[in-house]
């Protein structure tokens, strides 16, 4: 059988994402070594359509209606989508 292989492109996803997750969860640590699962939501939603922007990119004023913005456009629950907004907004500019 031969075409493309959509399989193989879903387990490529898959891997970028859990390598994408991996490298958040050591440099996700906080003082407390808590993960931060608010940065793996970043990482992993919020590069579809664009860089990945960083919190310090923008001051807490401007991210808030850019988060109001973004957060819509992901597919996430709202409890991921308060830990992606509480993460960006505590590591602000
Ligand atoms: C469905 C596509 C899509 C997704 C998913 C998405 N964005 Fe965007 N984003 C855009 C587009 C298009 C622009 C540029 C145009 C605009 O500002 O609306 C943009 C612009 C931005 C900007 C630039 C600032 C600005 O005012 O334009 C930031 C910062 C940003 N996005 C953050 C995020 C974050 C954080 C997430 C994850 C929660 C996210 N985006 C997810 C489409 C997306």
């Amino acid at each position: 059988m031969s075409g493309t292989c959509s399989i193989c492109r879903h387990l490529l996803a898959f891997a970028a994402l859990v390598l994408l997750a991996g490298a958040a969860g050591c440099a996700g640590l906080n003082g407390m070594g808590e993960v931060m699962p608010g940065r793996v939501a970043m990482l992993s939603n919020c590069s579809e359509c664009h860089r990945i922007f960083m919190p310090e990119e923008y001051t807490k004023e401007e991210w808030a209606p850019i988060l109001d913005r973004m957060l819509p456009l992901v597919s996430l629950g709202e409890e991921e989508k308060m830990a992606l907004r509480a993460y960006i907004l505590r590591n602000s500019r």
